[in-house]
């Protein structure tokens, strides 16, 4: 039905007659002359009609936005005032001979080149994805599958698909669950990674494995966060945590390097013990210079703890950030900072402005003054290195909450001020997570999954002192964002039970929930390791997508719905009689 796609005709067509399909995007009526911009998903085209041709343009006074049209005309360059720069085609512009109306359009239901309300975006969705920014978003992340694809296969990687009908897999969220017809009562669950599926095929020999591939997580979502997203999920035997993540760098370089011309240098790798100290999180934004400046130890006077009102059971940290040119910040300003990180349960924000006079004197001005003599804050400016023009921010409790609100206070600021250096790059691996956390009772879990090896010189950690044992696994972060994790596996069979021992997984739930695996893990298990990379993520960051609907033609909203097609929805009750389901009125 066309020579051409819009987008594509150049200088080089001129004279040349083409027949184009796509949609009205805009109508300029001039009397004589009709411009009408044709679209389809390469771009824009200008077209005119002229009253000249009286037959086609009597046709042209029909269109309106959005119908689906077929034009044939001869490509002309543009006289030099209405060349358009902004569009790929503006040269030039088509005399069209013929017009074809396809198909007529109602007026829609929003504007997609605006900017809509995200209901009415994502209940027209087919609509919404009409605008060129999603479409661009969604070629990216075709060029990114693609050079995956052909990195994995040129690194001798099978790509196998594994089951969406099949049993839990732990990964922390609940289970989307679809109910068995056949063995009514009984349930599958959706994966939320196919972690058990891919150690199997190393159990198998498979050796290189990896897939793009959909997993599901009921959780609550985020603005990088789906219901259902996709992970490049990979797997290799006989390979250690080092050559792993030297796989996995080489791809993100190669991924950078192809889509946005970015030469990424090794990637930097910190210890969770690090990363929680310095930047207060484990997915660290380091594109923010600022870090977290530990100064407990000039507080080590009992009467401090009662200053701060800190309960000596607990485990306490005082510690500052010390952010440059911040001591213009205004009262009003710094309170609005305390209400931010209120949240996380500080007891107070206090701050340290370091000022000079008009003779060179250093002025501290501070919310502690009144109660700190002026050498503790000296001390203080010493230990933080502050400059005259900075601010100190600084909190004093328990340590968690401590590295959390500062760590977020860190985030807010570098942006506030400017601090964060936008447009650059810094991915990170974080390694050393502790094998499992420990909650208030005492119960254990694990930080990644429980198929995560401790790292060998733990060993003996995991009888005497399992929170302190530290996993073999690694996290991938790029400027904030968890972009992957993974680990060395357990290939241990005994291994593999004294962790869901640790983590309180009786004998008779071993069997029944993972017997398979333990079962599997002792016909020759070789050892194994893996990672999985949020593909949704990676096209988020490469795209500069503030949302992870962006990057997804069809996403949840964040009450994991959709709009389109109003799911989740009741089912007929013949079809729940068979599954042998009722739907009880109150939700228990
Ligand atoms: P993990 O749970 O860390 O590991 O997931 C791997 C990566 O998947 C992405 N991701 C998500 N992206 C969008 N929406 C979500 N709800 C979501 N949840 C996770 C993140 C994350 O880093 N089986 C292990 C991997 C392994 O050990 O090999 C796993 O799934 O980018």
């Amino acid at each position: 039905m066309r020579t051409k796609y819009c987008g594509n005709i150049r200088i080089i067509h001129l004279n040349k007659t083409v027949t184009l399909c796509g949609w009205v995007h805009k109508i300029r009526n001039f009397g004589q002359f009709i411009f009408v911009d044709m679209r389809d998903y390469t771009g824009l085209v200008q077209i005119i009609f002229e009253l000249k041709n009286n037959i086609t343009f009597q046709k042209a006074l029909y269109l309106r936005n959005e119908f689906c049209i077929q034009i044939s005309g001869v490509v002309k360059k543009r006289t030099e005032k209405n060349k358009n720069i902004k569009i790929s085609t503006g040269e030039i512009e088509i005399l069209a001979n013929t017009l074809n109306i396809l198909n007529i359009s109602k007026s829609l239901p929003l504007n997609y080149t605006q900017n809509n309300n995200d209901d009415a975006r994502l209940k027209y969705r087919y609509l919404d994805l009409r605008s060129f920014n999603i479409l661009e978003n969604l070629k990216i992340r075709n060029k990114i599958t693609y050079l995956i694809r052909n990195f994995m296969t040129k690194k001798n990687f099978l790509d196998i698909e594994t089951p969406l009908l099949t049993k839990s897999t732990p990964e922390g969220a609940r289970d989307y669950l679809v109910p068995s017809r056949n063995h009514y009562g009984k349930f599958y669950a959706l994966p939320q990674s196919p972690q058990l599926f891919k150690q199997l095929l190393m159990i198998s020999g498979i050796d290189r494995y990896y897939q793009i591939v959909k997993c599901f997580r009921d959780e609550d979502l985020r603005s990088d966060r789906q219901p259902e997203f996709t992970q490049i999920d990979i797997e290799v035997s006989f390979m250690d945590a080092k050559k792993v993540r030297d796989l996995v760098e080489k791809l993100i370089k190669k991924i950078w390097l192809k889509i946005i011309n970015i030469n990424l240098k090794k990637f930097p790798k910190i210890s969770f013990y690090e990363s929680m100290k310095k930047y207060g999180s484990d997915k660290p934004d380091l594109r923010n210079p600022i870090e977290i400046i530990d100064v407990s130890s000039l507080f080590k006077n009992k009467k401090f703890t009662l200053f701060f009102s800190l309960d000596s059971k607990k485990n306490n940290r005082i510690a500052l950030l010390c952010i440059p040119g911040g001591a213009d910040l205004s009262r009003k300003k710094i309170e609005t900072y305390d209400q931010y990180i209120k949240i996380f349960n500080i007891k107070k924000l206090f701050y340290i402005k370091v000022t000079e006079n008009n003779i060179g004197h250093t002025i501290i001005h501070s919310s502690m003054k009144n109660i700190l003599d002026e050498i503790i804050l000296k001390k203080i400016i010493k230990k933080s290195k502050a400059k005259n023009g900075d601010i100190l921010f600084l909190i004093a409790d328990q340590e968690h909450i401590v590295n959390k609100s500062l760590g977020m206070l860190r985030l807010k600021l570098g942006i506030d001020l400017d601090i964060t250096i936008k447009n650059s790059w810094k991915p990170v691996w974080i390694v050393n997570f502790p094998m499992f956390s420990q909650d208030k009772e005492g119960k254990f879990s694990s930080i990644h999954h429980p198929f995560t090896a401790v790292k060998n010189m733990d060993i003996k950690k995991l009888i005497n002192a399992p929170d302190l044992a530290i996993s073999d696994s690694y996290d991938l972060v790029i400027n904030g964002y968890e972009i992957g994790g993974g680990s060395v596996r357990i290939h241990d069979f005994n291994m593999q039970k004294k962790v869901f021992d640790i983590i309180g997984i009786k004998e008779s739930v071993q069997n029944e929930k993972f017997g398979f695996l333990i079962e599997a893990l002792k016909y020759g298990a070789p050892p194994h390791a893996g990672i999985a990379l949020g593909l949704d993520r990676i096209v988020m960051l490469l795209t500069n997508s503030k949302n992870i609907r962006d990057v997804i033609a069809f996403p949840k909203t964040t009450s994991a719905t959709c709009l389109m097609t109003n799911s989740p929805s009741t089912i007929e009750n013949s079809i729940l009689q068979e599954l042998a389901i009722k739907i009880s009125k109150n939700r228990y």
